[in-house]
């Protein structure tokens, strides 16, 4: 998701610019140099931008503590500003947020969401936020947790008898897909047809996240070699959502995004395709970081343990539940602090802005880093540390915890997220554990979202205790 949001293909805009040419023995010594991750030794601009490029979150981590809140750097021929202090953040992203721009890395070109609620700005965007806020309003909310406890039952049952080794991450993914597809569309997850669309998102996400890395970059509409399953994909995608949003009587869903754009059916056809790309990759990555922390902190998951079944004393999970489950919360919010899937945002000013005692010229290429602003010590002591404590006291952080973004572009999904996410985990807990050697260190990767590493194995069995029900 990271190239939807921000800039993730500088790479290959600059060599797009020719702009490599004749640095091949710069970049060599540089690249050794940032090995040492979060080291920022190369102090010029090209230096950094490869720096970048090797190892983001470092590069963009040592910025922040180098500068402060507000820090304005060079990259390549690129001018930014790395806004990392809560306060700042804050000023930026709600105070100025409406006279801002998505950064330029959004693709408006992309053929199935470029026009969606992610990407679109202006009156566009204005109406389709207007059509599918009221699918996240509290009361429809509730109607969708016997459909994720459904999915979440469906997953245990695979560890009723013993402890086996599990990707948890590729489950995860397929999670929260099948139940984005049953709640927002109504789909009808034993249809084969469900089976097939669920490949082909996957094979889209990955296409959408190759072509980011990629320097020569065709237009979408080129089926030259190596799309042609991406274009089967996108075709067969496309199909079945129009054939969802012609359904009558239209679901909910089609019902608001027709409604607010009667004369624009590709916008329909895009907003509905974000909700799908946009709510299930995110969330998967965080319900897989989320069951790795467990796996390695068995207190914290003893304790969660005894919560879940001290509040839900055998049932399964309802959306009214989790209001009596802070502890859950608390690891949620916790995991999301520590590995937020979104972990870069960018913006653009089309005129002057102030952050602070800093005034920025227009065009200026903003960036917040979820990550960055999360792992700062002077806003979250003993930041490397995962401790649900931070999220159950009375002065709560704020500020500086963004994984929903701040503003008006913040998540339109984030309590389907957090429901999600607590009913999903409230399922599991209820009977299962997880295990992982604890001395183990699973870096993040940021692609498009904070993506776990390949090597992320945990074991899954049935609580040793017994578990309920
Ligand atoms: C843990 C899960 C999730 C995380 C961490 C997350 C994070 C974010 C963030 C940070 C943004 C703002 C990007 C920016 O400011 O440029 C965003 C926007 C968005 N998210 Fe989420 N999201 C999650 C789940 C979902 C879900 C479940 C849905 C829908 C079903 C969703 C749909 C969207 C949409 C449509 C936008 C664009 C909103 C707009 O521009 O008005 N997200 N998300």
């Amino acid at each position: 998701m990271g190239q939807i949001f921000g800039i993730w293909d500088v790479r290959a805009d600059r060599r797009d610019m020719g702009y490599y040419k004749g640095q091949k023995s710069r970049a060599k010594g540089v690249e050794s140099m940032a090995k040492s991750e979060g080291q920022i030794l190369a102090r010029n601009t090209v230096g950094r931008l490869l720096a970048f490029h090797r190892d983001p979150l470092g590069t963009l981590g040592q910025i922040a503590r180098d500068q402060g809140p507000v820090a304005r750097f060079r990259m390549g021929a690129w001018a930014f500003a790395l806004v990392s202090g809560g306060a700042e953040v804050q000023e930026l992203l709600n105070k100025n947020g409406k006279d801002l721009q998505k950064g330029p890395g959004m693709d408006s070109k992309n053929p199935l969401i470029g026009r969606g609620l992610l990407v679109a700005g202006g009156e566009l965007w204005k109406a389709e936020r207007l059509a599918v806020q009221p699918l996240f309003d509290h009361q429809r909310l509730k109607t969708y947790g016997a459909q994720i406890t459904h999915a979440a039952v469906e997953y245990r049952e695979r560890f009723s008898q013993n402890a086996v080794p599990v990707s948890v991450d590729g489950d995860m993914l397929a999670l929260t897909l099948k139940v984005v597809l049953n709640t927002l569309f109504s789909a009808d997850d034993t249809s084969e047809a469900f089976q097939d669309i669920s490949q082909a998102v996957q094979t889209v996400m990955t296409y959408f996240y190759k072509r980011s890395r990629s320097v020569v970059r065709f237009p979408y509409s080129w089926r030259v070699p190596g799309t042609l399953g991406y274009h089967r994909a996108a075709d067969s995608v496309t199909q079945w959502m129009e054939g969802i949003l012609r359904e009558s009587p239209p679901s909910f869903l089609a019902g608001r995004l027709q409604g607010a754009l009667p004369q624009d059916q590709d916008a329909v056809l895009q907003s509905a395709l974000t909700l799908i790309m946009a709510g299930h990759e995110t969330t998967g990555h965080a319900l897989s970081w989320t069951l790795a922390v467990l796996a390695q902190h068995p207190g914290v998951q003893r304790r969660l343990h005894a919560e879940v079944d001290a509040a839900l004393g055998g049932q399964l999970p309802q959306a009214s539940d989790v209001d009596v489950m802070p502890y859950l919360r608390a690891v949620i919010l916790e995991s999301l602090r520590l590995y937020p899937p979104v972990w870069i945002i960018s913006r653009s000013n089309p005129g002057p802005v102030a952050v602070g005692a800093e005034e920025f010229a227009p065009h200026t290429f903003f960036l917040v880093s979820p990550y960055v602003s999360q792992h700062l010590p002077s806003e979250f002591p003993r930041p490397e540390v995962f401790d649900p404590g931070r999220w159950t006291g009375d002065s709560l952080p704020h500020g500086a915890y963004l994984p929903f973004g701040q503003g008006p572009r913040s998540c339109v999904g984030r309590d389907f997220a957090l429901l999600e996410m607590q009913l999903i985990l409230a399922t599991l807990a209820q009977t299962l554990e997880f295990h992982a050697d604890l001395a183990q260190i699973w870096r993040p990767v940021p692609r498009l979202s904070l993506v776990p590493p390949k090597d992320m194995v945990l074991t899954v069995g049935p609580r040793e205790s017994g578990g309920r029900p």
